[in-house]
């Protein structure tokens, strides 16, 4: 307001004249700036003999970055300013208006050009403490010790710290934007290079096989790449969701230059060496998937044990309650559909174990989550009102981390939420244990079975429950 004041007082002209005077001391900042990345000791020469005038420009480091960080500032004032300005100034002066927004925009084009000249100058190493001014925390190692460890660019670019333009506090109350990676990307420094050595822009290699490899081995988050995906040659559209859901896929539509198996037919026939083991049976959509949850399954036909539930009897539990959830297994997608048809989402979470999972899931028309297990679950606490896991959690996984899991399922299953555990199998010895973690939720028991498995000379044992969470309020 004052120096809307000051400019009607003293007439355009001098308007004008001002604002030159500050833009051509803004250039001189700028060129001085530039001067010291290449001859630091001309810092000294600007200090003594360039007697900056209104700026208390002794109290600036000698840094170019702080140089630029004070344009920008001050680049962004006067924006502001002139965007009050022609807000306030009236109709008659119209011309005025123009002028001031023309100035603002040329003020925002050498905002830009600061911004990105800023960019350059970061040193590679990160250690003018930059990370610091922008997150939490008040080391900023990780940051520098990514930046010093890894060689390829777009590693780098990727990780660093991305401050907001404007240097002011984004809408989510961040300094700027902390992009992520897991922190086993480390270990496998060579192979994550190799999947981040690509030409910006173009068609990314065929390597979806190592960036699983990766983020099953701990590198996930993976970084995200500026090149674009390699599609199926020939995608046809997917069938209508009245027919997708039970009809194999067109073969067209995955890419099948990592798997063994080169098309559906393949992957439901009923034979072996397809390059996979958990859920061979998965793509026979008529025979194998068809009865699933809907009719129990007798494992041996003398006995009439199961380890299965029936879609019908769990949602008989809490009727109407159950909407939405996650399916965590190794599958196709069926337990979804059989929940579809009772109008409850469910999103299937699964990776590519040697078979495009994902795709199959997809292109029945249900929604295909593509994580691991080594990641908290993307939902926030308390939302979720089933959650099922299949042929996953076996008896391969280690105790310690099974509570992990459990405790984050719990985390987002709402109270009055179900978890049906669904065939969990594992050897008769480690049972207990395995039973002991489960129990630890202390959750309301509505099924709880345990059957032998008939095939591995019955060392082996089924496992299967249904559990509510209970409302803790506290
Ligand atoms: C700048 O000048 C100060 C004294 O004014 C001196 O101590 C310092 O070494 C000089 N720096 C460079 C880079 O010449
Ligand atoms: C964000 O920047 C402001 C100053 O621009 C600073 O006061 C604040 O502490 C910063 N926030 C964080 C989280 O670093
Ligand atoms: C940068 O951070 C380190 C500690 O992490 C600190 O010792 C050093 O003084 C900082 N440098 C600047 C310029 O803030
Ligand atoms: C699926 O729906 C379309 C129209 O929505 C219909 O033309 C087609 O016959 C249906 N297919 C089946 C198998 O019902
Ligand atoms: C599917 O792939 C198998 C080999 O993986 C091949 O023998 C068979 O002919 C293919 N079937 C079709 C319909 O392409
Ligand atoms: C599914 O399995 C059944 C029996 O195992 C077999 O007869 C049928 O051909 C299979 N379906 C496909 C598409 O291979
Ligand atoms: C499918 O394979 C399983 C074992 O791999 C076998 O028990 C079953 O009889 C086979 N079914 C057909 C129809 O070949
Ligand atoms: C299962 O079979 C046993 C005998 O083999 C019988 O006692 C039991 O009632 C049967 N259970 C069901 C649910 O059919
Ligand atoms: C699912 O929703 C449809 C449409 O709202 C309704 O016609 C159908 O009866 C519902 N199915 C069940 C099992 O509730």
């Amino acid at each position: 307001m004052r120096r809307h004041n000051l400019c009607l007082r003293c007439g355009l002209k001098r308007c004008v004249y001002a604002f030159m005077f500050v833009l051509s001391n803004l250039a001189i900042l700028l060129s001085i700036s530039t001067l010291n990345k290449f001859y630091p000791e001309i810092t000294n020469f600007s200090q003594s003999n360039l007697g900056f005038n209104q700026n208390n420009y002794e109290s600036l480091e000698n840094t170019p970055n702080k140089i630029l960080g004070t344009i920008i500032e001050k680049l962004v004032e006067e924006i502001e300013n002139l965007h009050d300005k022609s807000k306030s100034s009236r109709k008659d002066q119209l011309q005025l208006k123009n002028e001031m927004l023309k100035q603002a925009s040329f003020l925002t084009e050498i905002l830009s050009l600061t911004s990105s000249l800023r960019n350059h100058l970061k040193p590679p190493f990160g250690n003018d403490n930059a990370s610091s001014r922008y997150s939490l925390s008040k080391n900023n190692k990780p940051y520098d010790e990514i930046l010093d460890y890894f060689l390829i660019e777009e590693i780098r670019k990727y990780v660093r710290v991305k401050p907001n333009r404007l240097g002011k506090q984004n809408f989510m109350g961040a300094n700027g934007t902390f992009t992520s990676i897991g922190h086993a990307c480390f270990s496998m420094k060579q192979e994550l290079e190799e999947y981040m050595d690509y030409d910006v822009g173009d068609i990314c290699k065929d390597d979806w096989k190592l960036a699983q490899k990766l983020m099953v081995h701990g590198c996930d988050p993976l970084p995200r790449r500026r090149c674009f995906s390699v599609a199926p040659k020939l995608y046809t559209k997917p069938y209508p969701i009245n027919e997708s859901i039970w009809k194999l896929p067109d073969d067209q539509n995955v890419r099948w230059s990592q798997y063994r198996c080169k098309n559906f037919t393949c992957l439901a026939r009923n034979s072996t060496g397809k390059g996979f083991f958990k859920c061979t049976d998965c793509f026979n959509l008529t025979h194998h998937e068809l009865p699933r949850w809907i009719e129990p399954s007798y494992a041996d036909p003398k006995s009439n044990s199961t380890s299965d539930f029936l879609v019908r009897d769990i949602l008989g539990l809490k009727p109407g309650e159950i909407r939405i959830g996650l399916d965590f297994s190794v599958g196709t997608g069926t337990f979804a559909v059989r929940m579809r048809e009772y109008n409850i989402t469910i999103i299937s979470a699964t990776i590519n174990l040697g078979a495009p999972f994902n795709e199959m899931i997809a292109l029945r028309g249900l929604v295909p989550l593509y994580l691991t297990v080594n990641q908290r679950l993307p939902f926030f606490d308390n939302t979720l009102d089933i959650i099922h896991t299949t042929r996953f959690l076996d008896g391969w996984i280690d105790i310690v981390l099974l509570d992990f899991v459990l405790y984050d399922w719990d985390r987002v299953l709402r109270p009055g939420g179900l978890l049906w555990i669904d065939s969990f199998f594992c050897l008769k010895e480690d049972l207990h244990d395995y039973l002991e973690v489960f129990d630890m939720l202390r959750y309301k028991r509505h099924k709880w079975i345990v059957v032998p498995k008939i095939d591995k000379d019955g060392n082996e044992v089924y496992f299967s429950a249904v559990l509510e969470k209970p409302s803790r309020p506290f």
